[in-house]
């Protein structure tokens, strides 16, 4: 390494929330409200570069090659700054970052982003966390993120007020189930309000809310004993109302917030088509329009031509459990 440098490069992979979380239960340490359980996935890798440079007088921050926008940089920032008060080191960083999204549409994702972020900054700082610990630093950033952290099927749970120690654990390995996620993307550009924005508005204003934080540990109960028990049926059905029950929080804020355009509702019908002909696909969405179907492996195929077919639907992928994070440098 060259002299007055300190370098890592790590990479991590996107998740799917099978049970959705969805408000936070203290916004300053980002503790998420509700348990959520997520499936890491092999496509949607992002990978970081961090360089603390002793002569550098600011932190530089560059995202697939383009500087980023200034709340882009001040999250990241405030990672590095933890990092930085952790390790006891002042040097600033640069950090590149690269989506190798099989797609510009709109699929970016803060989960893989501030997971591999977590993990090339502390291995560069010189810092050795274990998974909990870099969990614990992603979900600071990204509550997605700490999910991250891990492969195969993964925790979060809910958490209180001040618990700055929550951390993702896994559930099962990727190699514990051989599912299908086949995402069917349904618009181009980036979402119309942040996910961040959008549970924080849901929490402040939606009368359905309350019930959301009841109701959504019961479906994480459920769909993690679906797991475990590779119940498809199971935890397709609750998955799907956990996914329903979000959105219904943010279609019912002040002001309303509607993800879902026509090729959205569109690809929901031909996921409850598919099961009305005997092929067990399950829908779920996140803070966009997109849809994403979980099925059988032998059955991906059949989802994804029939999802091609879906008018609006403009490209569809494919894709696998994944693996967690890893340090490549
Ligand atoms: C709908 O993790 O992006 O995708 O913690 O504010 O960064 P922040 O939110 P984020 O929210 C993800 C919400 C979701 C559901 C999920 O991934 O569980």
């Amino acid at each position: 390494m060259t002299p007055g440098t300190m370098h890592a490069r790590a990479s991590a992979r996107a998740n799917i929330a099978l049970a959705k979380y969805w408000g936070k239960a203290d916004l300053e340490h980002n503790v998420p409200a509700v348990p959520s359980i997520s499936l890491t996935l092999d496509q949607l890798v992002t990978e970081t570069e961090v360089c603390f440079v002793e002569k550098l007088e600011s932190d530089i921050v560059v995202l697939d090659g383009r500087p980023t926008t200034a709340p882009e940089a001040q999250r990241a920032i405030a990672m590095l700054d933890r990092v930085r008060r952790t390790a006891g080191l002042r040097w600033k960083a640069t950090v590149a970052s690269s989506n190798h999204f099989p797609t510009s549409a709109g699929l970016a994702s803060s989960a893989s982003g501030f997971a591999a972020l977590a993990a090339a900054a502390t291995r560069a700082a010189g810092l050795e966390l274990d998974s909990e610990a870099l969990s614990v630093l992603a979900r600071r950033s990204s509550a997605s993120a700490a999910r991250s952290i891990f492969g195969g099927f993964v925790e979060l749970p809910g958490g209180q007020p001040g618990q700055r120690s929550l951390a993702a654990r896994q559930i099962a390995p990727e190699r514990h189930w051989d599912v299908r996620l086949i995402i069917a993307l349904t618009a181009t550009g980036p979402k119309s309000v942040s996910s961040t924005d959008a549970m924080e508005r849901s929490r402040k204003t939606s009368p359905y809310y309350q019930a959301w934080v009841e109701h959504a540990p019961r479906w994480a109960v459920a769909i993690k004993r679906a797991v475990c028990d590779r119940d498809l049926a199971a935890l397709g059905s609750a998955m799907e109302q956990s996914t329903f029950a979000f959105h219904s929080c943010a279609m019912t804020a002040e002001p309303t917030i509607l993800y879902w355009n026509q090729a959205t509702v569109a690809a929901l019908r031909t996921v409850s088509g598919l099961r009305e002909r005997g092929v067990s696909a399950w829908s779920t969405m996140d803070a966009g329009p997109h849809v994403k179907v979980l099925c059988q492996a032998a059955d991906a195929p059949r989802v994804q031509q029939a999802l091609d077919r879906t008018p609006g639907v403009l490209e569809t992928r494919v894709a696998r459990p994944g693996t967690g994070i890893e340090v490549l440098s």
